[in-house]
């Protein structure tokens, strides 16, 4: 008899809206592994500044996309603000986004032979990386909630920013996260969605690892 595939955890969302903390939560709980996609636009977006890329050109940047490799995955720079905003850009190219796909949706199929299961976070889990995913959720918090999440975040990392400035850059953020041709950013028709404009990391996890504890209860 053939195993039964191991469940995918599908987490998108809002930027800054939590879904990051809670997909790690949420992975740490149940044992299984876990993959925050928006790294790979991110080291995308750093090899392209460093090189002074076009952040217009899809091919070309389609052609850095494949040299990516998993430990550039953990460097510090890519939590800073300038370098997730060249994230957003470089991630409206089709051919950037091909070029990424693969390496999703093997992480999410093949997890490490241990473990059982895996979360992915980002913007196209559930819609386009993993499409039968057994759990879908996604995630949004009011923008100025958000904001003053990030800012507190940014300032953690000597960012010098004001809360207005963290605030218009997060809009533009969602506005081009959305409106993309490419994959864009909008909850799966059988998405859960949660918002935690009023929840704790905590709360928010309660209430995440309860809906799946439902869901992926053997019938
Ligand atoms: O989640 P994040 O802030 O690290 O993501 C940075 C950018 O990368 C985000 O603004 C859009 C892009 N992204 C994407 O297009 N698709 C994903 N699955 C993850 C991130």
């Amino acid at each position: 008899m053939k195993p039964a595939r191991k469940p995918v955890i599908a987490i998108d969302g809002t930027f800054a809206s939590g879904k990051g903390s809670l997909a790690k939560k949420l992975a740490a709980y149940f044992g299984y592994a876990y993959l925050d996609t928006g790294k790979l636009y991110r080291a995308l977006a750093l090899r392209a500044l460093e090189a002074q890329a076009d952040l217009g050109g899809g091919p070309s940047l389609a052609k850095l996309a494949v040299l990516i490799r998993p430990g550039e995955l953990a460097n510090p720079k890519l939590k800073s603000g300038a370098v997730g905003a060249a994230a957003s850009k470089v991630a409206v190219h089709n051919e950037v986004r091909a070029a990424l796909k693969a390496y999703q949706v093997n992480f999410a199929h093949n997890p490490p032979k241990n473990v059982s299961g895996a979360v992915l976070d980002g913007r196209d889990i559930g819609t386009v990386i993993c499409p039968q995913a057994e759990v879908k959720l996604y995630i949004d918090a009011k923008p100025q909630i958000r904001a003053e999440r990030r800012y507190k975040e940014l300032l953690s990392y000597g960012e010098d920013i004001s809360l207005a400035q963290v605030l218009a850059d997060l809009v533009e953020r969602d506005r081009r996260d959305q409106n993309r041709a490419a994959a864009p950013l909008k909850p799966a028709v059988n998405a859960h969605l949660l918002d935690t404009t009023n929840l704790s990391i905590d709360a928010a996890f309660e209430q995440a690892k309860t809906l799946i504890m439902a869901l992926l209860k053997p019938i």
